[in-house]
């Protein structure tokens, strides 16, 4: 505590890195592999892609019932579309629900002045001021895809016996953008011929100090430009902290976690706090591992005693979440949330019926080749089945299974339970 009785903000250090030696240690075991999606998900909606999901939460990171409902929102896009050309269409859709299992699509989450599209953010409730911040990525449009965090301030929800409506104007801030110095610019990544992130901005009120912070995907630039040199690979997770309370001011801070050397790609990056320990989950793909490593598409953690500490990989090399081997992209964004002693994991149906052995091994790569009739065959693009995970320590385990849509980790009413114990 500080003499004004508040207390101290957040010293900042260096990034921990995830090294390449603990990459190495990646293994996929009973606990880290997800069971085999058997039977295509029912989508929770009629006309739309769905896959980046999240729920609307608490300042303080719970889960917001409100008047009986829960709400999410996820990035959408027509379901005439082939998958691939999903991304550069999506736009942030909202459903409601009574018991986090059926859920009813709202509608639009709100006006998008910003980008062209939008990608992945979170969602808090402020219940004093009874409105919505929402986190999102502005984009712009392909090839560029320039991403500026942002922030639409100013939903209501109003609430009935048959639904949910979001309601009301939002004004709306661009967070920051890359400094060249702590965050590659886009720029700085054309000239190294790397990918390039700064996006998915995800909220978390700081558990001690209480100030307003956002991790993010970014990169750290290396000066490297050779794909064949690990140092190419160079993914973080950035921060920002809010310098007034409105949170319509942001201040870049050091990432958190670096991979240089590691991974290209540490996306959707949360934290789940359990029992003391800062839990740092990020998704990331086999392909963005650097030269000399490999690891699956993937739920990826780390835990450390404080938000800038010593981050051990989780299961030694990091690996939480794998899909199984005969399905190695049934799922992916996996998102983890806090449920009692444990962790509740919701994800999207990706590629599921895209399988290296069986299917005369088909690649990510070459989906997009196939006719457009196929390609759909081959993606989900719905809420996959939602899978608990228990935490005990640097040690995680894959617990059971959920029937589809049973999503958010609520207070008693969990529908129809587990399909599977493991
Ligand atoms: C993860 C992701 C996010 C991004 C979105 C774009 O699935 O790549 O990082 O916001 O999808 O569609």
């Amino acid at each position: 505590m500080s003499a004004s009785g508040s207390v101290a903000a957040v010293e900042t250090s260096d990034a921990d890195q995830w090294t390449r030696a603990e990459a190495a240690n990646i293994t996929l075991t009973n606990d880290t592999t997800a069971p085999l999606i058997e039977e295509n998900s029912e989508s929770i909606s009629d006309d739309y892609w769905i896959w980046d999901t999240w729920p609307l939460r608490n300042r303080d990171g719970s889960i917001v019932k409100i008047n009986g409902w829960q709400i999410v929102f996820s990035l959408t896009a027509s379901d005439d579309l082939v998958p691939g050309a999903r991304h550069n269409e999506a736009t942030i859709r909202y459903f409601y629900s009574r018991d986090g299992q059926t859920w009813q699509e709202g509608g639009q989450a709100f006006e998008a002045p910003l980008g062209h599209h939008q990608w992945a953010g979170s969602a808090m409730y402020d219940q004093g001021e009874e409105q919505i911040y929402h986190f999102y990525t502005a984009v712009s449009s392909f090839p560029e895809f320039r991403q500026r965090p942002a922030l639409a301030i100013g939903s209501s929800i109003e609430t009935g016996p048959q639904g949910v409506e979001l309601t009301g104007e939002q004004e709306h801030v661009i967070m920051g953008t890359p400094d060249g110095e702590l965050y590659q610019t886009l720029e700085q990544s054309r000239e190294q011929g790397i990918v390039y992130a700064f996006r998915d901005p995800w909220y978390f009120q700081h558990p001690e100090t209480g100030e307003d912070f956002v991790v993010f995907e970014a990169n750290t630039p290396t000066g490297s430009r050779d794909p064949g040199n690990p140092q190419s690979f160079n993914g973080n997770i950035g921060v920002m902290r809010a310098t007034n309370d409105e949170l319509t001011e942001w201040e870049l801070l050091p990432p958190v976690l670096e991979a240089i050397g590691t991974n290209q790609q540490l996306e959707r990056p949360h934290f789940v706090f359990n029992d003391g320990k800062w839990y740092l989950f990020t998704i990331s793909h086999k392909f963005t591992f650097a030269p000399g490593l490999d690891g699956p598409d993937g739920l990826y953690g780390f835990v450390s005693d404080s938000m800038y500490g010593d981050y051990e990989p989780l299961n030694e090399g990091g690996l939480v979440i794998a899909n199984p081997e005969e399905a190695p992209f049934q799922a992916y964004s996996w998102l983890v949330m806090p449920q009692g002693d444990n962790a509740l994991v919701e994800s999207f149906e990706n590629f599921r019926g895209l399988d290296d052995t069986s299917r005369g091994s088909i690649s990510l790569d070459e989906v997009g080749y196939l006719p457009p009739e196929e390609q759909k065959e081959l993606f989900g693009g719905t809420l996959a089945p939602s899978l608990k995970l228990q935490l005990e320590g640097t040690e995680t385990r894959i617990v059971a299974e959920f029937n589809d849509g049973h999503f958010l980790p609520s207070g008693g009413s969990s529908g129809k339970g587990p399909k599977q114990s493991r």
